[in-house]
């Protein structure tokens, strides 16, 4: 059983909140997304910030790895999907919501052609060395000029093992360096969560452009 499949069987899925995330509220509207664009969430889990994208009107497009995940997200909305195997993925789909099942990283190019993505805790999800092959994807999974809104996590590395894995804001320019645009849209220290032991833990937002 792989880490993540050990996660969710045994329940242990800290990173899920039951409210919204406040800085996507927040700053998802300064990205500029295309109305009622297809919105690709990468590495989703059961993430209740798909239903607020979906209130908006966009067409959610999830990739989830764990099949108990993407049950779970349907069944606790109360939603029966239609299945159906695409590739190595198994793809769900009711409504708004499309979720592939499967590794986000092997996702055929272009089954996904999105106009913009959101990130929050997929990138930190990774270590550093799975994220150019995780920013390829987004490359491959979005059309030119899509738009992403990344939220990001950092602290000193040496002092916790990951997930989640620090991403400094350096990196996410070193990462999108070729074919993306990088905008900062904000910086927060998050001085309530030092209880992890940490000596210092910030969280960036980021606007990215696929140009
Ligand atoms: C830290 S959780 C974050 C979930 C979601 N973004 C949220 O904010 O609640 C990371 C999720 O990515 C999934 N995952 C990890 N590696 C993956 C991969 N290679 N492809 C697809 N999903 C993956 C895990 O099963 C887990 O549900």
């Amino acid at each position: 059983m792989s880490f993540w499949q050990h996660r969710w069987a045994t329940e242990q899925i800290g990173w899920h909140r039951e409210v919204h995330n406040d800085m996507m509220v927040e700053y998802w509207p300064a990205i500029g997304a295309p109305e009622g664009c297809e919105v690709l969430v990468p590495l989703c889990g059961k993430s209740l910030d798909m239903h607020w994208l979906a209130e908006r009107g966009h067409a959610v497009v999830g990739l989830e790895l764990v099949e108990q995940g993407v049950k779970a997200f349907f069944a606790e909305a109360g939603l029966s999907p239609d299945r159906k195997e695409q590739g190595d993925h198994v793809r769900y789909s009711r409504g708004p919501f499309t979720l592939f099942q499967g590794d986000a990283l092997g996702l055929a190019p272009g089954t996904v052609q999105a106009e913009a993505w959101y990130d929050r805790a997929a990138m930190i999800a990774l270590p550093d060395e799975m994220r150019t092959a995780y920013v390829e994807q987004l490359r491959q999974q979005t059309k030119p000029g899509a738009v992403g809104l990344l939220i990001t996590y950092a602290y000193p590395q040496e002092e916790m093992d990951g997930p989640p894995f620090a991403l400094i804001d350096e990196d996410v320019r070193r990462h999108f360096a070729e074919g993306f645009e990088v905008d900062q849209l904000a910086k927060i220290d998050l001085e309530d969560e030092r209880d992890r032991g940490l000596s210092w833990i910030t969280s960036s937002v980021f606007k990215i452009t696929r140009t």
